[in-house]
């Protein structure tokens, strides 16, 4: 018997299968063979959520969430954050191997040349309400993008997927930044190719009749804390984008399925969830008390805990030590005392410890944003900026993906056995 393998015996049968181990994984499709049966369809394993379902091979992203270790494609999240540009960590998670000078050359002049949009886009956006949510216009408008680039449909031709994932990482930060300017009654303000990545979206954001002086510390915090949410693995978002993407949509209706995901309070919507609850706190001396509330099962502290990581955060980390430069800028929000003094009390109470529940991403970077001059409902558009490389790449690895097919998990039917339509005079 093989010493990488699993012997199961179906007590129901008496028989013994021997199943092959592999990455500590066994394929859930050999479970099938084991049946009680000629007529049984064979055995599945149930797993909402998929709370122990490896659903693909990937390169690009680990986590150790016991250790509080993330790198992409090997490299540690705090030299990425110390030393890369957003744009080679874009680069990075999509090649597989940092830029040399030439490509991040190449790659940097393909993105600047596609950030314009069609003016009908314009047009999109003046269609929603004067009160729209962000995240609600951006998953319309890069949806939209799609009848645009109808050329995106071919997603077997490898050159056809670069152009479509330039064109996604160009256009982005243009409608995030016309969103922006919409909720705010401003003038959209165009592209400057002249600025970097980061230095154009902020000028289209915050440029006053043309003019806008850029403060370099929050440009580069900003930057940050886009790399630092550029790929997490297979979370919420990135999960829908492959599987929306595995039916062989366009990339710009995948990705904006993923931002869909992000919008929801239990994913890329906590951060403004965590503004909303320091907001419902108000002050430091209520703090026993919502603790208490959280405790009794009456809602979350938002911003805590983690589906993977079961210490600290290692981004939460490093986005506490950004948020120092920022408000070293800024000036203090005032929110931070409540927060400071949230984690302190929860970091130290049983019901966080039993659980290993810490800080997430989520806990600061909302603080940062606000101060920044971000609104609330924003924070999420930043989010989303911040993930589509991740998006990006993971949508290509699916594609290249020999294993993968169109995603269709089973259901345990739990509903009626047949029965006999019954006349509505009946009923
Ligand atoms: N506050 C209070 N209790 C919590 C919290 C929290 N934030 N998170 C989990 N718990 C408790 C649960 O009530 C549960 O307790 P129980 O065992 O007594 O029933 C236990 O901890 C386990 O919780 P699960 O819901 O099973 O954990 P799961 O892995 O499914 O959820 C999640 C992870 C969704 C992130 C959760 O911790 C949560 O809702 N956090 C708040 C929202 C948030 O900050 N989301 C951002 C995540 S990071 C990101 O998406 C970028």
């Amino acid at each position: 018997m093989a010493s990488d393998s699993l012997s199961i015996t179906d007590n129901r049968t008496g028989k013994v299968y021997e199943l092959p181990v592999s990455d500590g994984t066994i394929k859930a499709t050999d479970l099938r063979q084991i049946k009680t049966g000629p007529e049984d369809f064979g055995l599945m394993t149930y797993d909402p959520a998929y709370m122990n379902t490896a659903a693909c091979r990937s390169a690009i992203t680990f986590i150790d969430g016991d250790k509080g270790i993330l790198r992409y494609r090997g490299y540690p999240i705090e030299q990425l954050a110390d030393k890369a540009s957003f744009l080679e960590v874009a680069y990075l998670l999509a090649e597989g191997e940092l830029p040399n000078q030439e490509q991040l050359a190449k790659w940097t002049h393909d993105i600047k040349f596609h950030t314009y949009v069609h003016t009908n886009i314009i047009k999109f956006l003046e269609g929603f309400r004067y009160d729209a949510h962000p995240m609600g216009m951006l998953l319309g408008a890069i949806g939209a993008l799609s009848t645009f680039y109808p050329d995106a449909k071919q997603i077997k031709d490898p050159g056809n997927r670069y152009i479509q994932r330039v064109r996604l990482l160009a256009k982005l930060p243009t409608i995030a930044a016309f969103i922006f300017r919409q909720s705010r009654g401003l003038p959209y303000d165009f592209p400057d190719n002249d600025l970097d990545y980061i230095g154009n979206y902020v000028n289209m954001m915050f440029s006053i009749g043309g003019k806008h002086r850029p403060n370099k510390v929050l440009q580069r915090a900003l930057e940050i804390l886009l790399i630092l949410h550029a790929d997490h693995e297979q979370n919420c978002s990135t999960s829908a984008v492959r599987s929306v993407g595995s039916s062989h949509v366009d990339p710009f209706s995948a990705v904006s399925a993923g931002i869909a995901a992000l919008y929801g309070p239990l994913h890329g919507g906590a951060n403004e969830a965590v503004l909303e609850m320091l907001d419902e706190i108000g002050d430091v001396k209520q703090i026993p008390a919502f603790v208490a509330k959280v405790k009794r099962g009456e809602g979350r502290l938002m911003g805590f805990g983690h589906r993977v990581y079961k210490s600290y955060d290692p981004r939460a980390k490093l986005i506490k030590r950004t948020a120092d430069e920022v408000f070293a800028e800024t000036g203090l929000n005032p929110k931070l005392e409540i927060a400071l003094e949230l984690e302190r009390i929860a970091l130290e109470d049983e019901y966080f410890i039993s659980r290993k529940l810490y800080p997430n991403v989520d806990f600061y970077s909302g603080l940062i944003y606000q101060a920044m001059g971000y609104p609330t409902d924003y924070f999420t558009v930043l989010f989303a900026v911040g993930r589509l490389p991740g998006w990006l790449a993971q949508w290509e690895e699916m594609l290249k993906d020999a294993d993968q097919k169109i995603a269709r998990p089973r259901q345990i039917y739990t509903g009626a056995d047949e029965r006999d339509f019954i006349p509505i005079e009946k009923r």
